[in-house]
């Protein structure tokens, strides 16, 4: 028995020191010295105050920086180790969480040639790296061996203002482009119309940038798109039609910028659209556009500070998912459809104010129970707030109705108001003469009402008494 034991012991310790022994031959290959060489400097070109060639002196794809992320471009077998090539840079300290190797704005040598040196890169980011340094845009299109690169799959800048320039024509080459993130840079000129090329594009955000022009009608080659958001730009012009083909579009973002003309009723066709804001444009006397009524998976819809004029269509019966509504300072008058009120019960966020809008404050919202932010300010709205304390409660310091000389509160209601609520404005008290119990200006608890009773009652006997 105890011989057998000790064989396997020996048997497992042998296996274990092999294997031990085995393992590092056939381990990782190592990077190619170019691709070595032109990462070290492009960390040095990013950051000259880390000494990098002392921190990672090893084979940089077995012990990269976070953010470096090497990738098998041939799979090892049995006789060959197969080939490591670099597949992701990351730069710009983000977080703890993701601490990428940090940017220094001082740092003046930046060469973005270097990064032709990596053939079989898929993902560009950069956060926070050109603040002060100028770089041209169009430099990291022309990534991988001087020529627009198909392999690429995500380029990601984020809040780098030192980046100029305009996009260039040429982006059309990079027909493998995922995603295309450039915000709060400085980036410039037009959409160039090589943009409908990249029929793989699934994201394009452009926001807080210096584009202007009109959008190519060629956008609406990009049917994998679902997130398109552009705003904060100066675009102008009419939306191209085009855009209602984009059938996957999830998130269309616009605002900010100085589109003109209508909606297009094409847009009738994005049905996987859950998120619209054209707010801060400059559609003109178009009324709220009816094509909303179509889109039946609306999330949110937000056309604030537009010139829209008209009154606000009932249009809500198919849009029953809608969360959020912004049509503050659109020039809508007359009536609130009390359909809102009706049909959208999962409604949490309401802004018409601003507005021209008169008649009562419709009662349907009260059925609202998802509603926490209901902004009315600044229109000519009157009548009683159909609320109830608890409604009034729920909401707080969010429900906003000052700027509506001819809107009165219940009384009884008033006080719960007044408690969640400094921003009173001149709300007064309704006079309801039809309703002599609502005119008591306290709470008309059944108990407060028994005593009133009473007092009245001790009241008329005392003056009956006294008339004896
Ligand atoms: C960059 O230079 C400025 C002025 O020379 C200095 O105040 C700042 O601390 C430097 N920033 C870094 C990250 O070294
Ligand atoms: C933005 O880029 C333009 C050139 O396209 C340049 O003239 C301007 O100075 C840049 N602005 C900033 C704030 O860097
Ligand atoms: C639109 O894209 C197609 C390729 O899909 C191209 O042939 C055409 O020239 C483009 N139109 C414009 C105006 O650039
Ligand atoms: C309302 O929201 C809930 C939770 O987000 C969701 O499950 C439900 O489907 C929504 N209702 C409608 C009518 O879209
Ligand atoms: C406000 O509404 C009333 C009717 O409720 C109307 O007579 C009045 O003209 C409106 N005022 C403005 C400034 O629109």
């Amino acid at each position: 028995m105890a011989p057998n034991i000790i064989n396997i012991i020996i048997i497992i310790i042998i296996t274990l020191f092999l294997s031990i022994l085995i393992t590092p031959t056939n381990s990782q290959p190592s990077l190619n010295s170019v691709e070595q060489e032109s990462l070290y400097r492009v960390l040095e070109s990013l950051n000259s105050d880390i000494p990098w060639r002392t921190l990672f002196p090893d084979d940089l794809c077995s012990s990269a920086p976070h953010g470096v992320v090497c990738g098998y471009t041939t799979l090892p077998t049995e006789s060959d180790p197969g080939q490591v090539n670099i597949q992701e840079l990351n730069f710009g300290y983000v977080s703890d969480h993701n601490p990428n190797p940090p940017c220094n704005p001082n740092t003046t040598t930046f060469d973005p040639n270097l990064f032709s040196s990596f053939p079989y890169l898929r993902k560009l980011f950069f956060y926070k790296c050109f603040t002060t340094r100028p770089v041209f845009v169009q430099s990291f299109i022309r990534v991988g061996s001087g020529q627009p690169d198909p392999g690429i799959e995500e380029m990601l800048f984020i809040e780098n203002p030192g980046l100029f320039g305009s996009l260039g024509g040429s982006i059309g080459g990079m027909t493998g482009l995922r995603r295309l993130v450039i915000t709060g840079s400085n980036v410039s000129g037009e959409i160039p119309c090589g943009f409908g090329l990249l029929k793989n594009l699934e994201e394009v955000k452009l926001s807080g940038n210096n584009l202007a022009g009109v959008l190519p009608e060629n956008i609406s080659n990009l049917k994998n798109l679902k997130v398109f958001d552009l705003s904060g730009n100066g675009f102008e012009g009419n939306i191209p039609a085009g855009i209602g083909e984009l059938k996957n579009l999830i998130k269309l973002d616009f605002s900010r910028n100085m589109f003109e003309g209508n909606i297009p009723a094409s847009f009738k066709g994005l049905k996987s659209l859950e998120f619209l804001d054209m707010s801060y444009n400059k559609f003109k006397n178009c009324g709220v556009p009816l094509v909303f009524g179509e889109m039946s998976n609306l999330k949110g819809l937000f056309m604030s500070g537009n010139e829209l004029g008209g009154v606000i269509p009932d249009i809500w019966g198919k849009l029953r998912g809608v969360n959020a509504i912004g049509l503050s300072n659109v020039g809508v008058f007359g009536d609130i459809p009390s359909s809102i009120g009706l049909f959208l019960s999962n409604l949490s966020y309401l802004a018409l104010d601003n507005n021209k809008l008169s008649g009562s404050v419709p009662m349907e919202f009260e059925r609202l129970e998802m509603l926490s932010e209901l902004n009315l300010k600044n229109n000519n709205l009157s009548g009683g707030l159909p609320f109830s304390s608890e409604f009034v409660s729920r909401i707080g310091r969010k429900l906003v109705v000052q700027g509506n000389t001819e809107l009165c509160l219940d009384g009884r209601v008033f006080r719960s108001f007044v408690k969640v609520n400094g921003n009173l404005g001149c709300l007064k008290v309704c006079k309801m003469v039809e309703n002599p119990k609502s005119a008591f200006p306290y709470d008309v608890s059944s108990s407060s009402l028994v005593g009133y009773q009473v007092v009245s009652l001790l009241l008329v006997m005392f003056v009956w008494l006294a008339t004896l």
